[in-house]
């Protein structure tokens, strides 16, 4: 069985009998979202908030049923993936343009849960952070962290020309930034009037990470 399937299949037991269920975004939700479609008490009593139009695409898809937000009703428990957790416990996300959603989901859900393959786990000094931005200032952002000595790139998007645009409408920069400095940067940046978030997910955003390899062997 593969990372991917093991995990899903061990989380099944946290979002059984959760009346509503958050969920991400990426290849790993994916396969969450097939392994959930064989239990008949999610599919027929759960009710999901979707973190991006893929996710709400693929959850339809499997005949789930999903809420939205604007509903005002909180997730009882929220499971996504990352796309690399630091050996300090700090996530990365937003690797496929979804951070925005992900991060307020995770923010008003009771119970978090992240779920990745070991190999996400990296020690690495310097980190490259989505930074969700408005369209029309994305150069000004960019000349400002440059000035503050960041290295920043715009993200494009893929097969056609110019910057990708997230569900939300808006721009995303990718900006290399210290491992030590990742929660002081999600913080600090924010004060720039067009920035709206980062993928950074410092520990009061999470409850419960769990990692998994091909051979079976998996960690809470
Ligand atoms: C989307 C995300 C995903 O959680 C992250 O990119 C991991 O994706 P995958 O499961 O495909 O490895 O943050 O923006």
């Amino acid at each position: 069985m593969d990372a991917k399937e093991l995990l899903a299949t061990y989380v099944l037991s946290y979002l059984k009998g959760k009346k509503v269920i958050g969920i991400g975004t990426g290849r790993t939700v994916r396969k969450l979202i097939e392994v959930l479609s064989g239990d008949d008490s999610i599919r027929k009593d759960s009710l999901f908030i979707a973190s991006s139009i893929d996710t709400e695409i693929e959850l339809s898809k499997y005949g789930f049923n999903v809420i939205s937000p604007l509903s005002g009703i909180q997730p009882l428990v929220y499971i996504d993936s990352f796309d690399l957790v630091t050996k300090n416990g700090i996530m990365i996300k937003g690797g496929g343009g979804a951070l925005l959603r992900e991060k307020v989901l995770a923010y008003f859900s009771e119970y978090r849960i992240f779920i990745g393959e070991f190999s996400k786990l990296k020690d690495i000094k310097i980190i490259d952070v989505p930074v969700e931005v408005i369209s029309i200032s994305l150069n000004y952002v960019k000349k400002e962290l440059e000035k503050r000595g960041f290295n920043v790139k715009v993200r494009e998007g893929t097969g056609k020309i110019g910057p990708i645009i997230s569900d939300n409408g808006n721009a995303i920069l990718d900006v290399s930034v210290k491992d030590e400095d990742l929660c002081k940067f999600d913080k600090t940046v924010k004060e720039i009037p067009a920035v709206i978030e980062t993928g950074v997910f410092c520990k009061e955003l999470y409850d419960k990470i769990i990692l998994a390899d091909e051979q079976g062997k998996i960690e809470e």
